[in-house]
């Protein structure tokens, strides 16, 4: 009866039926698996079916082989929705018995925050930003011309002293201050100009309350047309007036830098004395030359202000080591 195509088909049919019930009680992964080799298996019937396609005829082969095939998916996907069936009752008892208690405090992961100089240095990029000027960086590793020789600095100048830093060659050195930057963009930008410039320094200092080897300044740069010292003094008073309150004590002192002149310096008061915190000046019109801009057209001024003392400052912090320390508990104050 197997050897014809209707009893291949027959048989398959009641294969069919006897796995149908057999699975309905099958209701543990073990059983399914026993199933799936009872039925799909080497020994399986339906396996077993195709040793009978020899007597068929090259007509019925294909025909039965297809019927086979499809016996088989409908095992396959019998078992398949089974094991998902049993999985989820699996996990919902579990579930069932696990309460979660949604009353617990939660764990939560300490937030970072910015450290204090970053805060001032946002703080008074905002400040100047107000006043029309834009942000701007240069590296960190300068050339010996854009450091010193573009701004006037020559190589036996008596300034270089106080500007002692590592060379990297005999051109190149980690920055002393962040004028270089302005003759980088002066060099590439036509003016008028407004720029700031904040970044590292470096000079051979050694660390105490108020001084390190490296350090932070906010360089302004402003050229324009016909601009004189009190625009100066009139910007540089209305920023710290505003950084670090109205009734601040600040004292302009007249100074000399190579790159600027006239040039001062400016002084607040600071734990009873006074606490240099920028230099300042017209921007020198040897240094315009250096960078081809005409000093006959275009005036300007500049100034370098130190953001870490700023910083202590608006904080009322009396140790600059303290903002390089790394000390969690210190930097969670901000
Ligand atoms: N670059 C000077 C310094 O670091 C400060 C300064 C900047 C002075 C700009 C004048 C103009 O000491």
């Amino acid at each position: 009866m197997e050897n014809t195509l209707s009893g291949i088909e027959t048989e398959l049919k009641q294969i069919q039926a006897a796995f149908d019930v057999e699975l309905r009680q099958a209701d543990t992964l073990e059983r399914i698996e026993h199933l799936r080799v009872a039925y799909l298996g080497k020994k399986a019937k339906i396996t077993e079916l195709l040793h009978s396609f020899k007597s068929l005829s090259n007509e019925d082969k294909p025909k039965a082989g297809a019927l086979v095939n499809a016996a088989r998916n409908l095992v396959q996907s019998g078992l398949e929705s089974q094991t998902d069936k049993i999985k989820t009752q699996e996990l919902s008892s579990v579930w069932g018995k696990e309460k979660i208690d949604i009353t617990l405090p939660g764990r939560s992961l300490p937030s970072g925050k910015k450290h204090p100089l970053t805060l001032v240095t946002e703080e008074v990029t905002g400040i100047f930003g107000r006043l029309g000027f834009a942000v701007a960086e240069g590296p960190e590793i300068e050339t010996d011309e854009n450091n010193f020789g573009k701004l006037n600095i020559h190589s036996d100048h008596p300034a270089r002293d106080l500007h002692d830093t590592l060379y990297l060659s005999d051109s190149l050195l980690l920055r002393t201050h962040t004028s270089p930057v302005q003759v980088r963009v002066m060099e590439k930008v036509k003016p008028p100009l407004r720029f700031l410039f904040p970044g590292r320094v470096f000079r051979r200092d050694p660390v105490d309350a108020s001084h390190s080897p490296f350090f932070h300044q906010l360089e302004g740069l402003l050229i324009d047309r016909e601009i004189r010292f009190s625009h100066l003094k009139g910007v540089l008073e209305a920023f710290l007036r505003e950084f670090l309150g109205r009734d601040l004590k600040i004292k302009f002192l007249p100074s000399y830098f190579p790159f600027t002149e006239p040039s001062a310096e400016v002084l607040v008061e600071w734990k009873g004395g006074w606490l240099e915190i920028l230099g300042c000046g017209m921007v020198h019109p040897r240094v315009l030359k250096n960078v081809g801009i005409d000093p006959e057209e275009w005036t300007g001024f500049a100034f370098g202000v130190g953001l870490d003392r700023l910083t202590l400052l608006k904080y009322g912090i009396d140790d600059l080591r303290l903002l390089f320390e790394n000390n969690v508990n210190f930097l969670k104050q901000f």
